[in-house]
């Protein structure tokens, strides 16, 4: 079954590029660009330091602060690509966010053109595809995310293929962002939102009332209401579900009362995902060996979770349906 694993072809949707970011990358890039990283942000064991969700977006920044180029974009891209590629992950998306890069002086192009040399880089060495989600923070306010929603209008680039956000789920409404959604929407974005995460249901019925998704990224906080399970289903909107993610921020004590089997016998399409590796010491790989392993999944059900997350992906369907084909075409 390990083998079987590691060689089922492999989606990740849910990533944060500036998330992926080693422990010791950070350090190297770091070092190049003579800047000190607070010590405070490494345990004595190397790994990242916080210890609640407001401490984790805080090291999260923190780690992001080392970048001041796009070649430190380029770098970053290319080590998460070629690790998913060591798994045999074929295609990830990955969160951007402008404004980290703004606070650390580097532009959009910059940010951007980097990033694509990575997934170019990634693509040659490796054969792995790559695609970018440019998210805004939720914590920093809609007029900031009518900024970034701009910013990425008015600068199209191909491997550009949707809009998201992310942050603190309890700062301001989901309401007040439909603008920004809307603009994104409206200019061929696909768009998915980090919901149900810290929140309860209730952010998730916000985020299909008032934002134009077609992803929720987490949403498994819709276990405590059997309606919203229905709504999803029937609105085929895919949850981006990151287990490991989800237990290290203590969302849930245990995989034992992880509530993935439960929202896959409702028939809602989801991901599995690992939204920041080194902070959650994981990876998607890890991801779905841990899953088989707690929820009890065979290689078809891991295989059907795959395909599910490629037909929910943001690319287009051309690449789409090669890659879909790719997974349907394997034999455990
Ligand atoms: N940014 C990076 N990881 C995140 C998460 N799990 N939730 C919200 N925002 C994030
Ligand atoms: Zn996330």
């Amino acid at each position: 079954m390990q083998d079987q694993i590691h060689r089922l072809p492999k989606v990740e949707l849910h990533s944060h590029l500036e998330g992926t970011i080693r422990p010791a990358l950070a350090k190297e890039i770091a070092t190049r660009n003579n800047i000190t990283l607070d010590p405070n942000l490494f345990q004595v064991n190397g790994s990242y330091a916080w210890s609640d969700f407001p401490s984790f977006l805080k090291a999260y920044d923190s780690v992001s602060s080392c970048l001041k180029s796009g070649k430190d974009y380029q770098d970053i891209t290319y080590e998460y690509l070629k690790d998913c590629a060591k798994e045999n992950v074929v295609y990830a998306e990955t969160f951007i966010s402008p404004d980290h890069a703004a606070e650390c002086g580097i532009s959009y192009d910059d940010m951007i053109s980097g990033i694509a040399s990575g997934i170019d880089d990634a693509e040659r060495d490796f054969g792995i595809i790559g695609r970018i989600i440019v998210t805004c923070v939720r914590h920093l306010g809609p007029t900031q995310g009518l900024n970034v929603v701009h910013t990425m209008v008015d600068n199209p680039h191909p491997y550009v293929v949707g809009f998201g956000m992310g942050g603190d789920e309890n700062a301001y409404t989901l309401e007040e962002f439909a603008d920004v959604y809307k603009i994104a929407k409206k200019a061929g974005y696909k768009c998915t939102v980090h919901a149900g995460e810290i929140c309860g249901p209730e952010s998730v019925w916000d985020a299909i009332k008032y934002l134009p998704i077609s992803r929720i990224g987490h949403g498994v906080n819709c276990i405590k209401d059997e309606k919203l399970m229905g709504e999803l289903q029937q609105r085929n909107i895919h949850l981006e579900i990151c287990p490991g993610s989800n237990l290290s921020l203590s969302i849930f004590p245990d995989w034992n009362s992880h509530p993935l089997p439960s929202i896959m016998r409702k028939s809602i399409s989801i991901s599995l995902n690992s939204d920041d590796p080194p902070f959650f010491n994981t990876t998607v790989g890890q991801e779905y060996h841990d899953s088989a392993k707690h929820f009890n999944l065979g290689i078809e059900d891991l295989k059907q979770i795959s395909e599910m997350a490629m037909k929910a992906s943001f690319i287009d369907s051309k690449i789409k349906s090669r890659l879909i084909d790719k997974i349907q075409k394997f034999q455990s």
